[in-house]
């Protein structure tokens, strides 16, 4: 028998402003044609003034405990991923600890930017199947619009707020991969290309919070093969192929993208679930806001075969394959 990290609920929060392409189009020289044809994206969610990324971590944190059916005491590890904590320090993780009444246990963020949620899915997988503790609350959380410049139509159409969570639990299983649970991860990194996708400030070079720069045709160029990848490579030790993935949940950072993953993959465009459309790019966000939405609507079911992917800003990129 083995220790297997298996997903017991998700949950998820969005903010109720919806900002539509048309409604940028009158703020920025774009238009709904370019975003969509482009991107996929026809909205996205913005924060309320002064809602902060805890805040709406805790409230999918609190959605996904009552969908697994479990105790916010249950939990004693969380770790939230996320590039736009609510301050420096503390983390949101001890914030969301805190919210949700926990004096327990561990709790600290990752910061991978888009990347963040499989890196931290991946970080709670080896604490759990370590033994070290049993039960984590996994997040992506994430109110880029609060770093994004508003002037600048290459970057603001792009990203949008929200929060997602899964749990995650400590069980045994054969070794097999019929055991549900995490059943590979894999995290890179190359950090030459920082200055392709970075925000320009931060505590230690400007003392300010800064603003996200992106040259976009760049990160384009390298998404689809570092994906591709590190897909492939996530097959290659599990043994596992496209067929067997029931469904390819993807970083929800551009419809273009994900497609041409899916296509160089062979994997069946009726098996990916896209939430791009409708959130645009919530960053670390994306991958457990598209869980959850799959989950909520009855795609995903126990004992599928889930693929999970996400590049971002360092750039750093990992997949994830979990039976669900
Ligand atoms: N509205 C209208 N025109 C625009 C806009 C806009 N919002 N933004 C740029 N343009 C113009 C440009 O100025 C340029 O005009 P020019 O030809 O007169 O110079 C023209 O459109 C084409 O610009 P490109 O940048 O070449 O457009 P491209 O087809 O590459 O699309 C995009 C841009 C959507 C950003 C694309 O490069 C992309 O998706 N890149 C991936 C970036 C990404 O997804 N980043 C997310 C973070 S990382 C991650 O999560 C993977």
């Amino acid at each position: 028998m083995v220790r297997r990290s298996v997903i017991m609920g998700c949950g998820h929060y969005l903010p109720s402003r919806v900002l539509s392409n048309q409604e940028l189009a009158a703020q920025v020289d774009t238009s709904d044609e370019w975003i969509v044809e482009r991107t996929g994206i026809r909205n996205r969610h913005i924060a309320a003034e002064g809602e902060t990324t805890s805040q709406m971590a805790i409230k999918a944190a609190q959605n996904a405990l009552k969908q697994a059916g479990l105790e916010a005491q249950d939990i004693d590890l969380i770790i939230v991923a996320t590039a736009t904590p609510d301050y420096t320090f503390p983390s949101t993780a001890t914030q969301v600890q805190a919210g949700l009444g926990i004096t327990h246990g561990a709790a600290f963020d990752v910061q991978a930017v888009c990347s963040g949620f499989v890196y931290a899915l991946s970080t709670a997988d080896k604490f759990l199947i370590s033994g070290s503790h049993q039960r984590a609350l996994v997040i992506g959380a994430e109110t880029f619009s609060r770093i994004l410049d508003w002037n600048d139509r290459t970057t603001c159409v792009l990203f949008g707020d929200g929060a997602g969570a899964v749990i995650v639990e400590a069980q045994q299983g054969a070794g097999q991969l019929q055991d549900r649970g995490v059943l590979s991860t894999h995290l890179r990194a190359d950090g030459r290309h920082v200055d392709k996708l970075y925000v320009d400030g931060g505590p230690s070079s400007t003392a300010t919070t800064g603003h996200l720069r992106m040259e976009g045709r760049e990160v384009f160029r390298y998404a689809v093969t570092y994906l591709a990848e590190i897909i492939e490579e996530a097959f290659t030790t599990t043994g596992l192929t496209a067929d067997d993935v029931d469904w390819f949940v993807p970083h929800q950072a551009n419809r273009r993208i994900i497609e041409a993953t899916a296509r160089k993959l062979s994997i069946d465009p009726a098996k990916v679930v896209m939430t791009v459309e409708n959130h645009g790019n919530t960053s670390a966000a994306s991958i457990p806001l598209a869980l959850s939405t799959a989950v909520a609507d009855g795609r995903i079911k126990k004992g599928q075969v889930v693929l999970m992917e996400a590049m971002g800003g360092g750039f750093t990129w990992g997949s994830a394959l979990v039976r669900w």
